[in-house]
C-alpha cells in the first residue's frame, strides 16, 4: 500500500520530435490517450494526481478530466522551460511526505513498478528514488545516461553526454519518488547550465548524491519505461501493448492466426472459440461473444456481437448491437445503433444505419435500410433502399413480421408495410401497405411484336456507316 504520496505528471511539453503539430500525449496506444495511461494507473493506486499542463492544454485537460471524473487538479506552466521548471510550478501544492513524479509520455508503465519503487524508497529513507533500465542501442538517443562511480550518481540527459553509450547503457526512465522537504530545499538549485538552456529535473539526483542524501535506484524492464517522443517510438509501443491484449485473449482461447497483423483495443470482451482473421480490428467497448468469425479486414467498433455469428471480411460494424447465429457481409456496413437480432443475415453491400432487423430476417444483397424498423422473417429484395429522408427530415420504414419486399423496391418513408404483405419487384412504394396485401407499383409492361428486328435492321446499317468511317480515317492516317 503506498501512502503519504502525491504524483505530479509531466504534461506541458511540446512533443517538439513528434513533428506532426499537435500534442503526443492524446495519441491512441489501442484505443487509449497516451496521457490516460499514467492517469488511469494513478487513479487504481489512489494516489491523488495533478497534471501540469502548457502546450495544447486546452485539449488534453478535457479529456483528463472527462476520464477521471475531475479528480485529477491541474497547473499550468506558462513558458516550457525544462522538465525541473515543470515540477517547480506545482510546489504550491506539495502537502505530501513524497511527490511522485512521472513523465506524461510513457504508456507501458506497471503498478508494480511504482509499488516497488516506493517500497525501495522508503525502506531505503531515500530523498530521492528513481526507475532505472537498460538499453543495447547505441544510437537511441531520448534518454538520459545514469553515470554511477563508488560514491556518486548522476543522469548526463544524452545532449550533453560526451561518453561510449554502449559503456553507459544505465538510462533514466522518467518516474522519481522524492523527499519532500529535500525537493523543498533543492529545487531553487536547479539551473539552466546544459545545451539545451532547460531546468533538467535530473540535475536533483546530482545535488542530493553530491550532499550525500541518499539516492535510490529501482531497475526496470526497458519494455515497461519506454518514453515516446517520436512517432517511432510511438510505433514500437504500441505493437508492445497491443501484444500484451493478444497474448491476453490467446490464453483465453481467442484464435488468431495472422495476429501480427490484427488490431485490438483496450477495453474490449472477447469469447473462447472465437476467430479473428488477418487485418481484423476490434476497437474499444466491444464485446464479442464465444465461438464467433470475424473474418479478414472487418471493424468491429464499440459494438456487441453474440455467441455463434459469422462477420464476413471487408465488414465493418459500428455502434452496434448483432445477435447469434447472425451473418453478416461481406463488405456489409452496419452503424449508429443498428440491432440485427438472432438468426439474421446482411448480405454483400447491404448498409443497414439505426435500424432493427428482426429475427432470422434477411437482407442479402445490395440494399440500404435506414431508419427503418424491421420484424421477424422478413425478406428484403437485393436492390431495395429505404428513402429515409426528404431533404429535410429523416422518416421511419416499418416493415411487419413476415413481409417480403421484392427486388429493387424504393420504400419512401414514412411508411409501414404491415405483417404479411408482399411488394412487388421493383415497386415504389409511397403507401403503406395493409397484412397480406400485394403491392403492385410500377409501370404496365407491354410487348411490341417483331420490333427488335427493326432495331437490329438498324444497328447493322449503323455499323456499316462506322466502320466506313473507321476506313476512311485509316486511309487518311496512312
Ligand atoms: C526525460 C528525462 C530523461 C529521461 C527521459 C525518459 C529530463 C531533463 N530528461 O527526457 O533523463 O531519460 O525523460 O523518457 O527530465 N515537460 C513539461 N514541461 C517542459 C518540458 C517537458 O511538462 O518544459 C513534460 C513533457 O510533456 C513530457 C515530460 O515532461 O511528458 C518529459 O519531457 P521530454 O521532453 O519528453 O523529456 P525527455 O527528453 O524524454
Ligand atoms: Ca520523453
Amino acid at each position: 500500500m503506498v501512502k503519504n504520496i502525491q504524483a505530479i505528471v509531466l504534461a506541458a511539453g511540446k512533443s517538439t520530435r513528434f513533428k506532426t503539430g499537435n500534442t503526443k500525449l492524446l495519441e491512441k496506444i489501442c484505443g487509449q490517450e497516451m496521457i490516460l495511461y499514467a492517469i488511469k494507473l494513478l487513479k487504481q493506486l489512489n494516489i491523488p494526481t495533478t497534471m501540469i499542463v502548457g502546450y495544447k492544454k486546452d485539449v488534453i485537460q478535457p479529456v483528463v478530466a472527462h476520464y477521471t471524473n475531475n479528480t485529477v487538479s491541474f497547473i499550468e506552466q506558462l513558458e516550457q522551460k525544462g522538465t525541473g521548471h515543470a515540477l517547480l510550478c506545482s510546489k504550491p501544492i506539495w502537502a505530501e511526505d513524497h511527490i511522485l513524479v512521472m513523465n506524461g509520455d510513457m504508456p507501458l508503465i506497471t503498478e508494480t513498478i511504482i509499488q516497488e519503487l516506493y517500497a525501495k524508497h522508503i525502506k531505503t529513507q531515500a530523498a530521492i528514488s528513481f526507475v532505472i533500465s537498460h538499453i543495447t542501442d547505441p544510437v537511441n538517443n531520448s534518454y538520459g545516461r545514469v553515470i554511477k562511480s563508488e560514491n556518486s550518481i548522476q543522469i548526463i540527459e544524452q545532449k550533453d553526454f560526451e561518453g561510449d553509450p554502449l559503456e553507459h547503457c544505465c538510462i533514466n526512465a522518467g518516474i522519481y519518488l522524492i523527499n519532500k522537504q529535500f525537493l523543498v530545499e533543492h529545487i531553487l538549485s536547479l539551473d539552466q547550465n546544459n545545451k539545451s538552456n532547460e531546468f533538467y529535473l535530473t540535475d536533483l539526483i546530482k545535488i542530493a548524491s553530491d550532499k550525500q542524501y541518499t539516492v535510490t535506484t529501482y531497475t526496470a524492464p526497458f519494455d515497461c519505461i519506454r518514453g515516446v517522443n517520436t512517432l517511432q517510438e510511438l510505433w514500437a509501443v504500441e505493437q508492445i501493448k497491443r501484444a500484451e491484449l493478444i497474448k491476453h485473449w490467446m490464453e483465453q482461447g481467442v484464435h488468431f492466426p495472422t495476429a501480427q497483423s490484427t488490431h485490438v483495443d483496450l477495453d474490449v470482451t472477447i469469447g473462447a472459440g472465437t476467430f479473428i482473421g488477418c487485418g481484423v480490428h476490434v476497437s474499444s467497448g466491444s464485446v464479442i461473444g464465444e465461438n464467433c468469425t470475424i473474418r479478414a479486414f472487418s471493424s468491429i467498433e464499440n459494438s456487441t456481437i453474440h455467441d455463434n455469428t459469422i462477420i464476413e471480411s471487408h465488414t465493418i460494424v459500428k455502434n452496434s448491437i448483432i445477435g447469434k447465429h447472425a451473418h453478416i457481409g461481406p463488405f456489409a456496413h452496419v452503424h449508429t445503433n443498428s440491432v440485427i437480432q438472432d438468426y439474421a443475415t446482411i448480405g454483400n453491400f447491404v448498409e443497414v444505419k439505426n435500424s432493427t432487423i428482426g429475427t432470422e430476417t434477411n437482407a442479402k444483397h445490395l440494399a440500404y435500410l435506414g431508419d427503418a424498423c424491421i420484424g421477424n422473417e422478413v425478406n428484403i429484395g437485393a436492390g431495395t433502399i429505404t428513402c429515409n429522408y426528404d431533404g429535410i427530415q429523416k422518416h421511419q420504414t416499418i416493415i411487419e413480421d413476415n413481409a417480403f419486399i421484392g427486388s429493387n423496391n424504393t420504400l419512401v418513408a414514412p411508411l409501414t408495410i404491415k405483417h404479411g404483405a408482399f411488394t412487388a419487384a421493383g415497386s415504389t412504394i409511397t403507401t403503406d401497405v395493409p397484412e397480406d396485401a400485394l403491392a403492385i407499383a410500377r409501370e404496365r409492361q407491354t410487348n411490341k411484336e417483331k420490333y427488335a428486328l427493326k432495331i437490329r435492321e438498324k444497328k447493322q446499317s449503323n455499323r456499316f456507316s462506322f466502320l466506313g468511317a473507321i476506313k476512311t480515317h485509316h486511309d487518311i492516317t496512312t
